[in-house]
């Protein structure tokens, strides 16, 4: 499931400034999604200039989009540390988001967490007073109905998440199933997030709460750079 779509403009500006933000020497995360996109194209054509930079990317998807710009790339086993991750977001309210529109929130969740700064990148159609986005869960295989039945009790609606042209749901990178829960108005993300994790057979869900440091807003004049702390 992906957010209402902002226009492609917008996405671009925010994943450019965004990747203005990389410096010679850093091990940079590189999200998933189409903002991401605009942020690892924008990288790779600074890597054709010189610069010297090593991706993690959170998904097959920004692995292809790295190598397709020559980026060359690390894993986490790999280095010491993440100096920065720049990722998209479903939606964003407050400095919290809701990710995994494109089912990769296990490792982005995994890497944006890692880095000393973590910066979001979207348009401003992703922005909200409240999350009410479905929240993307990633479950074991042959977890999915338990997990959907703890969904319930929490008080979300939960749809496992069908693939689009295969028959069946839709398998992460990892293996994983994903159960989209609809929770409405969360008013207190923290502790969905903890109530989340704590469902034996949840791999990792979509709630990312405290993580961002600044979102980078696209809009079709500019960028707004927003604190992640509000
Ligand atoms: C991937 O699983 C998601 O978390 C994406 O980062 C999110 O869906 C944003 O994607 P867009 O930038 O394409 O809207």
């Amino acid at each position: 499931m992906k957010a209402g779509d902002g226009s492609a403009e917008a996405k671009r500006r925010a994943g450019e400034a965004a990747a203005a933000a990389v410096e010679d020497g850093m091990v940079v995360g590189l999200g998933t999604g189409s903002t991401a996109a605009a942020a690892i194209e924008a990288i790779g054509r600074a890597v054709a200039e010189g610069l010297d930079v090593r991706g993690i990317p959170t998904s097959a998807e920004s692995a292809t989009l790295a190598r397709d710009h020559a980026i060359p790339l690390t894993t986490l086993a790999a280095v010491d540390g993440v100096d920065l991750a720049i990722d998209g977001a479903d939606q964003v309210a407050g400095g919290d988001l809701v990710k995994g529109g494109g089912a990769a929130h296990t490792r982005e969740k995994l890497i944006d967490a890692a880095a000393d700064r973590f910066l979001v990148v979207v348009d401003d159609s992703k922005l909200a007073d409240a999350l009410d986005w479905p929240i993307p869960i990633a479950a074991l295989r042959g977890a999915e109905r338990v997990v959907a039945g703890r969904i319930r009790e929490l008080g979300g609606e939960a749809t496992l998440r069908p693939a689009e042209r295969k028959d069946g749901p839709v398998v992460t990178d990892d293996g994983h199933l994903v159960i989209d829960a609809d929770f409405g108005a969360i008013d207190d993300p923290a502790r969905l997030a903890c109530s989340l994790s704590a469902i034996p057979g949840v791999v990792e869900h979509g709630l990312f709460v405290d993580l961002a440091d600044e979102i980078y807003v696209g809009t079709d004049d500019g960028v707004e750079v927003l604190s992640g702390d509000r």
